[in-house]
């Protein structure tokens, strides 16, 4: 193939590209003394920012701080970007719609390892770093897991020197702000950006027109040949804003680099003068809506046009990049799948395979075989969803509307496939049927796009995210797939980042752990094996407890801070933080909760294993049944904590707006760690590795990453209860009745009737029938009921085992040794080595 890419090699440049010359040809040099920071730091604080260096706050030397660390990192960020020039890097693009950093600042100061010299040079104007830490806002570019996954990824990639990217979207607004009024969620904007954002680079030169409605012209061009072009577009800037992801200590800095829409029109003149004030500013509104915030549900779609904007939106300016870059280098396509690999992180990305193929039929004029041959050997597609109706799907009469020519290339897409799935001769029973589950249309009960489909289709690879989903996935989500394309599917099990999940979370416990393991641990996790022998150790134990004690203090003062509640220091740190959702099933908590207060009512001077149980998490704001489980919540915490009977005992915190920064407080402090989700329905979890990195224990079922978790840890060092996913789907084929369970169970009758006889609502009757109706009387599809008495025994095990505090230390510290698998790093190696074909260097220190 000999297409030209319409690029082709630069002219030499005047400078020196090569890493080695960077500082002498500008004269910049990185001055990491207390003294090179602090006259860094006055510099912004009065050149930047117009402010009187003489008046230190918090505020503006958080600004001044964050730009001077932003000096360093962005010189890192040119030598990094000229290596992959000069190494003829292969690149790897991860298209996420989602992203979670959390904040910046201290992460940043850690990985270029200047945290005591911060200290050092706040301290010398009066300031603490902790408090100028603070005023960092959370950045709002994701709503839970997966995001914060693709956070993790980056770091990782950064880390071993992979030569990647991240691909999204900047949002103006993140999620929204979660208050509890009253015991409900009440959400407000997250202006996440109002303060300003020293730590993105908006890069005005790279604007990129994505078109959007508009109609598709069919003709014949004067070699012969059937063209294809879109005209009478609307049009949306995409204008690039680059956040910088630090390397662990290791001098690389990778990008993300998010698009912000602007509209291609400044106001309408006439109109303006005519005092039509609104309107003279319509258009830019309506433009620039695409990147104002963050879809807010990870399940249901609602603002369909608004959604499918976004992702394409996103893809189509993060292609043209991607094309541009590799065509200042190549001539042909036909090196495009050996440079450049695209990651779809689910499948919302995925509107950018028949993007591809516009480009290159339609632009570029290859012809359709070898286009779909390039496509097919650059795409890999994640899967994060196992529940059949939360795949996404597009009605085929939005997309036609909103990307006319891209729907024509589905069809195209999907015809060749159904021909293809003709050839086998594979003797399938019935092959019709076959070709309609498979088809990348679905016809009922509108006519749709199965995003899915389109994704395993045009992808080279596609991946479950713990051994289990992809086993699901293989089975039961996609079996026919599978089949017809044997090789393609594969798992990763996610990972988190010990850099942050450990050594910016926990300071106490990673200086304990690098007095036993010498060197760069924290880039090795798997050293993490050699802490075994040291939970016999009695002294070491004390020690271990010593830190998880000061961390409960901390979470203890951040508690009494945020919402005015004195924590029992001496109750075991019981904490289910995470989106809230029935499947996730903190209503099983709840009900536990419940369980213990009838115990010790009926028992006040019996002995109880004291326990604080924490709840942190965000309800998609329609999704009206987690609402009512974040009241329910807050109305047992209310009867719980003002009961004297409790005193000491039992305490119920619900702590409001849980994001990053606020897990890095929870999870350091946190001794249970609660994973009880109906067995086969969370992918992965990456919630439970943290926890248990920090020496949590778990209560889980055998669902996502807890049955890797517990292949590594131990059964003796989990708590494991409930049904299996197979049990769960028997129990349902079988005709699950909740009732009988209810009827069989005086406790869970009880905890039932209670909440049934407005115990915890009493001013508002019948508030929580909603939540006994579901369980009672529609199926309880979660089944809660029925895993309730395993749990609740299982429950009593752990407090058994933690009344005796040395075992459940050697267990604390067996967990935390044996969570090597869980580093993000060895997710980020895996996907390198099994699907992107890059190597990961080793990491230099
Ligand atoms: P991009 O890869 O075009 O997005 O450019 C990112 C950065 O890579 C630039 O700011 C340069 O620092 C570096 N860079 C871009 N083109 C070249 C090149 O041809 N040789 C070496 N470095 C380059």
């Amino acid at each position: 193939m000999t297409r030209k890419t319409g690029g082709g090699k630069q002219t030499a440049p005047s400078f020196d590209l090569s890493c080695k010359t960077f500082d002498a040809d500008i004269g910049l040099r990185e001055d990491n003394t207390v003294e090179g920071l602090k006259r860094d730091i006055i510099r912004h604080v009065v050149s930047t920012q117009g402010n009187d260096y003489a008046r230190p706050s918090d505020y503006n030397y958080y600004h001044g701080l964050a730009l001077a660390v932003r000096d360093r990192m962005i010189i890192q960020w040119i030598k990094t970007q000229r290596s992959y020039y000069k190494d003829k890097a292969k690149r790897v693009y991860y298209l996420s719609m989602e992203y979670l950093p959390g904040k910046s600042l201290m992460n940043s100061l850690h990985c270029l390892g200047l945290t005591e010299t911060a200290q050092q040079a706040l301290k010398d104007f009066g300031l603490d770093l902790e408090d100028v830490a603070e005023v960092e806002w959370d950045a709002g570019l994701g709503n839970g897991g997966l995001g914060r996954l693709a956070s993790c990824y980056l770091d990782s990639m950064a880390t071993q020197c992979i030569s990647g990217y991240g691909y999204g979207i900047r949002y103006d607004y993140g999620m929204f702000h979660q208050m509890i009024e009253n015991g409900a969620q009440v959400e407000s904007p997250d202006n996440w950006t109002k303060r300003g954002n020293p730590w993105e680079f908006d890069r005005a030169r790279y604007m990129k027109p994505v078109n959007f409605f508009g109609h598709v012209q069919t003709w014949v061009d004067d070699q012969g040949r059937l063209r294809h072009s879109w005209v009478d577009t609307q049009k949306v800037l995409a204008m690039a804003c680059d956040l910088l992801v630090p390397g662990f200590r290791n001098g690389q800095t990778i990008n993300m680099r998010l698009w912000a829409a602007k509209s291609t029109m400044d106001f309408n003149l006439e109109y303006f003068n005519t005092g039509n004030y609104i309107g003279a500013l319509e258009a830019k509104i309506r433009d620039e809506t695409i990147s104002k915030v963050l879809y807010p549900s990870d399940q249901k779609l609602t603002g369909k046009v608004l959604r499918l904007s976004q992702q394409y939106f996103f893809v189509a300016a993060s292609l043209e990049d991607i094309l541009r870059r590799y065509k200042k280098k190549h001539d042909t396509f036909d090196m495009f799948p050996e440079m450049v690999v695209i990651q779809l992180n689910d499948t919302h990305p995925t509107i950018a395979i028949p993007e591809l193929m516009r480009i290159l039929v339609d632009e570029e004029l290859l012809d359709w075989d070898t286009a779909w041959d390039i496509c097919t050997r650059v795409f890999a597609y994640t899967n994060h969803t196992i529940l059949p109706e939360a795949l996404e799907t597009w009605p085929c009469s939005l997309i036609q509307r909103v990307l006319p020519r891209h729907m024509e290339i589905i069809y195209e897409i999907n015809h060749r496939f159904m021909q293809w799935l003709d050839t086998l001769a594979d003797g399938h029973p019935d092959p019709d049927s076959r070709k309609s589950r498979l088809s990348i249309i679905q016809e009922h009960p509108e006519k749709s796009v199965r995003m899915a489909n389109l994704a395993i289709v045009g992808s080279f690879s596609v991946n479950g995210v713990a051994a289990m989903h992809t086993e699901i996935i293989k089975s039961v989500v996609f079996p026919e797939f599978h089949e017809v394309f044997p090789g393609r599917f594969r798992n990763i099990t996610n990972g988190v980042t010990p850099r942050r999940w450990l050594n910016q979370a926990n300071p106490g416990l990673t200086e304990l752990i690098s007095e036993k393991i010498p060197g760069n641990w924290l880039c090795y996790l798997d050293k993490l094996e050699q802490l075994s022998p040291h939970a016999d150790d009695p002294e070491f134990r004390v020690r271990w407890r010593k830190v998880k004690r000061a961390n409960k203090e901390l979470l203890a003062n951040y508690v009494r801070r945020k919402i005015g509640i004195e924590c029992n220091l001496d109750a075991m740190f019981d904490v289910q933080v995470k989106r809230i959702h029935e499947y996730k099933r903190q209503l099983l908590n709840v009900l536990h909760v419940i369980t213990l207060y009838n115990r010790i009512k009926a028992n006040p001077g019996g002995e109880f294993t004291p326990r604080a149980v924490f709840f942190g998490g965000k309800a998609a704001p329609s999704y009206f049944m987690a609402k009512l489980i974040i009241r329910l919540i807050n109305a047992v915490a209310d009867v719980v904590n003002n009961d004297a009977d409790m005193a000491g005992r039992l305490q119920v915190i619900f702590l409001p707006n849980y994001c990053v920064s606020q897990a890095e407080r929870i999870i350091p402090a946190t001794e249970l760690s609660e994973q009880i989700s109906t067995a086969g329905y969370e992918a992965s979890g990456t919630g439970n590795m943290k926890f248990a990195l920090n020496g949590a224990l778990t209560i889980g079922t055998l669902d996502g990453a807890n049955v890797e978790m517990l292949e590594e840890i131990g059964a003796e060092n989990m708590f494991i209860f409930g049904r299996t996913a197979d049990e769960i789907r028997d129990l349902r084929r079988s005709g699950y009745n909740p009732w009988h369970y209810c009827e069989r169970d005086p406790e869970l009758k009880k905890v039932l009737s209670m909440i049934s006889r407005n115990v915890f609502s009493p001013r508002d009757p019948d508030l929580f029938a909603p939540i006994t109706d579901s369980l009672l009387h529609n199926g309880d599809y979660y089944c809660v009921l029925a895993d309730y008495r395993a749990y609740v025994d299982c429950q009593e095990q752990v407090d058994l085992v933690y009344r005796d505090q040395e075992e459940w230390t050697r267990r604390s510290i067996l967990n935390t040794a044996r969570m090597g698998k869980f580093s993000s790093d060895r997710s980020v190696a895996e996907y390198a080595r099994d699907i992107w074909g890059v190597e990961p260097l080793a990491c230099p220190i």
